[in-house]
């Protein structure tokens, strides 16, 4: 395979260009390529006008490096939590999540010419209860690198972020919450 570093020489924030054949890459490179698009990826996401976009760089990611997760598309993602949600960091030992929790996770792809390309951000966010029984109260919402917003609970295109609750509801002693692997993990 051809020498995935120096991901920046070729950042390339364009489309969400597929998900397939991810390279591997060192924590060095992985947290290069994530500084190089990181900027652009913020800036594609804000156009959607979405409260969150502007601050969640700000927030704690509790990604120690950048890591492929095969749920999200095969990309590279980082975990952040606002400080409402800071008990994330606790990971199985976090309890439920208190309303006004915002989990944000970004993404990006790295093809195996040292391309890195911007990929959707998907936000959770843990809103008052009643809000909906079948996400257990939480909201989610898909943007596209573009800005664009494919669904959002309860909101327009609510349908299209279906799937993220069928698979995160499965986690229901975890308030629907994953967490990382733990070679992930701050
Ligand atoms: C097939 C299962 C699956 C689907 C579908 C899925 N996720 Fe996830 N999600 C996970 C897993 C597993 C993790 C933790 C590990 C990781 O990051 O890959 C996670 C982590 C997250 C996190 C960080 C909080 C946590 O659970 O640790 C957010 C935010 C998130 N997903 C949002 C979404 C959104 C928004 C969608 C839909 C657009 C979605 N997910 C679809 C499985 C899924």
């Amino acid at each position: 395979m051809a020498n995935p570093c120096n991901p920046c020489g070729a950042c390339n924030p364009c489309g969400p260009c597929g998900a397939a054949d991810e390279v591997e890459l060192s924590a060095a490179q992985a947290n290069a390529a994530y500084a190089c698009i990181k900027g652009s990826l913020k800036a594609g996401y804000a156009k959607s006008g979405n409260q969150w976009v502007t601050a969640y760089q700000s927030w704690t990611n509790y990604a120690a490096m950048p890591y492929v997760s095969d749920t999200h598309g095969g990309r590279f993602v980082n975990n952040y939590a606002n400080a409402r949600g800071s008990n994330y960091g606790l990971f199985e030992n976090a309890g439920p999540s208190p309303e006004g929790t915002v989990l944000a996770k970004d993404s990006f792809s790295v093809k195996p010419n040292g391309k890195v390309g911007a990929g959707p951000l998907f936000l959770m966010e843990k809103m008052a209860a009643g809000f909906n029984a079948e996400s257990h109260d939480w909201r989610y919402t898909l943007i596209l690198p573009n800005g664009k917003i494919l669904g959002t609970t309860g909101g327009k295109n609510s349908a299209k972020v279906g799937f993220c609750i069928e698979c995160h509801a499965v986690a229901e002693e975890q308030d629907s919450r994953f967490f990382l692997d733990e070679d992930y993990r701050k």
